[in-house]
């Protein structure tokens, strides 16, 4: 393989990266590069490996072979507290907000890795984005709808003043309109400055909302380029757009 240097430095990057589950090998040699300020799109059928490639960021499964460099420098090993404290937030698949609790309680479970001061700028800036939220602060998160929860898992994640977020499939499982604002949102986001890799098997939605794309099929990244040239490949349509 050859390693292409470029100048300049990449906010994270995917050396030769592998992973296992025991015995059964889940990544192959993954090489994935994301700029500052870039929204980069991961799709893929289920089973791929996109879950595990972002999971391997905060090292569960650890990456087995090859470097994850963050500015640079391998947070392969590092623990995941660590990790979050660099400015790195996953909104996980299957939301995994705290049931039980309040809106309110989730969010500031989303500030482990900062801290509170600054709590409330924070708390204020995320509900001028989710209005609902606010309406919703003392609703126990359980209760609400599943795109309100997604909104919420987003919102948690915005409370640690994350530089690069981590989205694993956020329109799963949601009807179209949500669907649709839930696009709109990572827009919003991304206008921020925060910079966006995003997991969907949501193909259309998220080739039209990024930069950069990476196609995996088993463990390996199958394919990559600009979202605008995979939206339009042969091969991408047939496989991940359902045209022909
Ligand atoms: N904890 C685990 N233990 C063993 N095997 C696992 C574990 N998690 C995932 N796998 C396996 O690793 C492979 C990749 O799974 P992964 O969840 O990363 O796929 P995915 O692309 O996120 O799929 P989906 O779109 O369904 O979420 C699959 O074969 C899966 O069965
Ligand atoms: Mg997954």
């Amino acid at each position: 393989m050859t390693v292409v240097e470029t100048s300049t430095e990449a906010l994270l990057e995917f050396r030769g990266v592998e992973a296992h589950y025991g015995p059964v090998q889940a990544l192959r040699s993954i090489d994935i590069r994301i700029s500052k300020g870039e929204i980069v799109s991961l799709i893929g059928a289920n089973g791929a490996g996109k879950t595990t490639l972002l999971s391997t960021i905060f090292g569960a499964p650890r990456a087995s072979r090859g470097e994850i460099l963050h500015r640079g420098e391998d947070i392969a090993k590092l623990p995941t507290n660590r990790v979050a404290a660099r400015g790195i937030a996953l909104v996980p698949e299957g939301r995994q907000i705290y049931a039980d609790m309040t809106v309110e309680e989730n969010l500031m479970m989303g500030t482990t890795a900062i801290g509170m001061s600054g709590y409330e700028d924070d708390r204020a800036a995320m509900f001028d984005l989710f209005p609902r939220l606010k309406e919703r602060r003392n609703q126990i998160a359980g209760t609400m709808s599943g795109g309100e929860q997604q909104m919420l898992a987003i919102g948690r994640a915005m409370m640690a003043r994350p530089e690069l977020i981590l989205f694993d499939e956020p329109s799963l499982g949601l009807a179209p309109l949500i669907v649709k604002r839930i696009f709109e949102v990572l827009a919003e986001i991304a206008s921020m400055g925060k910079t966006i890799f995003l997991v969907e098997q949501n193909a259309h939605h998220a080739l039209r909302l990024s930069n950069r794309a990476y196609v995996m099929v088993n463990g390996r990244i199958h394919m990559s380029g600009e979202s605008a040239s995979l939206l339009d490949n042969e091969d991408v349509r047939k496989a991940y757009l359902g045209l022909h």
